[in-house]
């Protein structure tokens, strides 16, 4: 029985312990140590000890990952490769395992002497102090975000903390009935939160330059002009298998739309298909993939900036001269499309050769190296120009032949392709005659993004946006930089804008939590203010209820005691206006009288309930009958009265009435209304509140 016990409660602990090994803790120590009693709180101290010890989830799924990676890469099937995760898998494991049993072995040995004893007496503390650390490690915005990003998230989460630490420290409520609790608490205040995103674009890039974060910085500007869209950016750094992978992860975070660069045309088409298939919505912009399965296309025409480039280049060179060509990255389709054109455009001019058409990557290390490494190679060619697949390209190469001079006289012309605006762009070379001439690649991120969300709205769209663009030269580079440098002003401006306007929202945001909050706190100190009174109050009562019944039903002893009659005012006391009758008369404090005690004022008090129990019936009884009765004066009764009992005498003839109320009710068939007559009481609607009041019950109760 105890192996499906283990098994059922373990199981329990993997399906609820979120969080990995530390937040599983409080439910392992309820389960084993309070529920189950397996283990005692400082045995479960000493398990968490020797946990530190052993690998955690991190290792396994490290050793798991890398094992099965390692095999694949190597060239292997999946089956090898699963048996590479387990040979790593294990082999992290085993040294653990060998010395857990030699630790167990020796523990259970040795575990009651007082060395090991110590030892643990000195881990115990250091192991929750390891806790503490990990629970303020995790305290970051990831878990809780943070209020100027997210104060609504940040706000319920730390709530949520609260509570939940509260909840299971304080008021020992079970932690999965806990965690049920904060998943549902969670799920009702996040989906009221405001700001709700409402779609959620994927940006694969392939590539990170200035180009890209242009128009990165374009596509977060459409951004701004749409309601709730959130962008997911990814730059795969020149790599195809980052790009797929990258792809593929954004697919899986589940976006409703990916805006894609493929770095090749070949390799990253099978990832684009794969989204496409799921019903992904695909823009392909700027460069091409083999597959027909995308959205919309939307770029500027590559091969015919590599003619209108040629024909450029002829025209500078006036139909004579050599050429220097540095291609892009070698699969990608701008690369392919503008070396086309380009030799196509040079085809009407017989006179201009091409030296070289070199490899390049559109980086300019590589084209510094590669043109290099032809130089050295080809030290006798005389240069003219060199046309770069891009600007970055060409002032690669231009670097490389001012390092090692050519024969060429005078230096050659340089051109490329981008014509960025800003500092070091195409623009500002062209200007500064780095570069010869330039061609605008527009990034146009705002009409990307545009054109997202009219797929999204199933507004119709164009599915192949062919963009304009322009020749850069010296003629018009100084124009087009100051427009261009108007426009990103003008951007910069927006930007501010905007961020400012976040801010405003965010503080707006904050406050209104910051509100709400207030208004929770005041309400929940009212509701504990009031709780606390009731609970206050009904304590008093109970505590009168005791002491009333106790002395109530005390043996009576014979009477040792009698005080000489002193009269005072005589007010009756009818049960009708017991509770607002004044219960010390305005004479007590003339009236000098010492309290009975001990056996004495026991037998005052049996003396006391004689003369009450025998006038019970009797609804006009006052005060004053009661102290006539007992030969005593009307303050002299109930200082005495009270001083025994802490109830006044009104007080003490009500508990007497419904004590004799409950026995009739319990011995007799009487009726309700005829009890609450026997017992001096002239209304039984009011019989029934006070009963009410003495015993938590109505009458009726009593019987069933
Ligand atoms: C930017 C870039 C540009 C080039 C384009 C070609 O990543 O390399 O310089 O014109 O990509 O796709």
């Amino acid at each position: 029985m105890i192996y499906l016990n283990l098994f059922i409660t373990f199981f329990k602990i993997g399906l609820f312990g979120f969080g990995g090994g530390y937040g599983m803790l409080s439910l392992i120590q309820h389960e084993t140590v309070e529920r189950a009693h397996w283990l005692s709180t400082a045995e479960f101290t000493d398990i968490v000890a020797i946990s530190q010890m052993t690998p955690g989830p991190i290792g396994i799924n490290s050793a798991t990952y890398c094992g099965y990676t390692a095999i694949h890469n190597a060239g292997y099937g999946h089956l090898m490769a699963v048996l590479g995760s387990a040979t790593a898998t294990f082999a992290l494991v085993l040294p653990s395992f060998i010395l857990m049993i030699l630790i167990s072995r020796l523990f259970m040995k040795y575990m009651h002497t007082r060395p090991v004893r110590s030892v643990f007496a000195g881990l115990r503390p250091a192991v929750v102090g390891l806790l503490a650390a990990a629970t303020l490690l995790l305290c970051n915005a990831e878990n809780f975000s943070t209020p100027m990003e997210n104060p609504w998230q940040f706000w319920i989460s730390v709530a949520l903390f609260a509570a939940t630490a509260f909840g299971t420290g304080f008021l020992k409520i079970n932690p999965i009935r806990m965690i049920c609790y904060a998943a549902f608490a969670g799920l009702l205040l996040t989906s009221c939160t405001t700001g709700k995103v409402k779609y959620r674009i994927g940006v694969s890039q392939c590539s990170a330059d200035i180009w890209r974060d242009k128009q990165n910085a374009e596509l977060r500007m459409g951004a701004y002009f749409q309601d709730n869209v959130e962008l997911k950016f990814a730059a795969a750094y020149d790599s195809d298998e980052r790009q797929v992978q990258q792809i593929d992860s954004l697919v899986n975070e589940g976006i409703d739309l990916l805006i894609v660069a493929p770095n090749q045309v070949q390799t990253i088409s099978p990832a684009i298909d794969r989204a496409y298939d799921k019903g992904i919505p695909v823009i392909v912009f700027e460069r091409k993939t083999s597959s027909q399965k995308y959205t919309a296309f939307i770029s500027a025409d590559n091969y015919e900036m590599g003619r209108v480039m040629g024909e450029y280049i002829i025209s500078r060179l006036h139909g004579q001269g050599t050429v220097l060509e540095i291609k892009g990255l070698e699969g990608s389709s701008p690369a392919i499309e503008r070396h086309n054109g380009f030799m196509e455009a040079l085809k009407k001019a017989p006179g201009i050769k091409v030296a070289a058409s070199l490899q390049g990557d559109w980086t300019e290390p590589t084209a510094y190296e590669t043109t290099k490494l032809w130089l050295n190679n080809n030290k006798e060619v005389r240069i003219d120009l060199v046309f770069g697949a891009n600007d970055r390209t060409a002032m690669g190469a231009r670097k490389a032949i001012a390092e090692s001079p050519l024969p060429s006289l005078p230096t050659p012309l340089y051109c490329g392709i981008d014509g960025l605006p800003g500092e070091n762009g195409g623009i500002q070379l062209v200007r500064d005659s780095l570069l010869d001439a330039s061609y605008i690649y527009p990034t146009h991120g705002d009409q990307i993004i545009d054109l997202a969300i009219r797929i999204l709205d199933g507004k119709p769209y164009e599915k192949e946006t062919m963009l304009m663009s322009a020749l850069v030269t010296s003629d018009n580079a100084k124009v087009l930089l100051m427009q261009s440098e108007e426009l990103m002003r003008q951007a910069a401006q927006l930007d501010l804008l905007h961020e400012k306007a976040d801010s405003y929202l965010h503080k707006l945001d904050a406050q209104r939590v910051v509100n709400w909050l207030a208004i929770g706190i005041i309400l929940l100190l009212v509701v504990v203010f009031v709780l606390f009174y009731l609970y206050h109050l009904r304590k008093i009562s109970m505590q009168r209820q005791r002491v009333a019944n106790t002395l109530w039903n005390m043996e009576i002893t014979p009477e040792v005691h009698a005080t000489s009659p002193e009269d005072g005012t005589t007010a009756p006391v009818e049960e009708s206006n017991l509770d607002t009758v004044a219960e010390t008369p305005k004479d007590a404090a003339e009236q000098p009288d010492e309290a009975p005690s001990g056996a004495i004022g026991g037998a005052f008090i049996s003396r006391f309930r004689e003369v009450v129990e025998s006038r019970l019936d009797n609804s006009d009884l006052s005060v004053d009958d009661l102290a006539a009765d007992m030969n005593l004066s009307r303050v002299q009764l109930y200082r005495k009265v009270k001083a025994v009992t802490g109830s006044s005498p009104v007080e003490l003839l009500r508990t007497a009435r419904l004590n004799r109320a409950y026995q009739l009710l319990l011995t007799t068939d009487k009726s309700v209304s005829e009890v609450a007559y026997a017992v001096g009481f002239t209304a039984p609607s009011y019989f029934t509140k006070c009963f009410k009041e003495e015993y938590g019950m109505v009458p009726g109760d009593v019987r069933k």
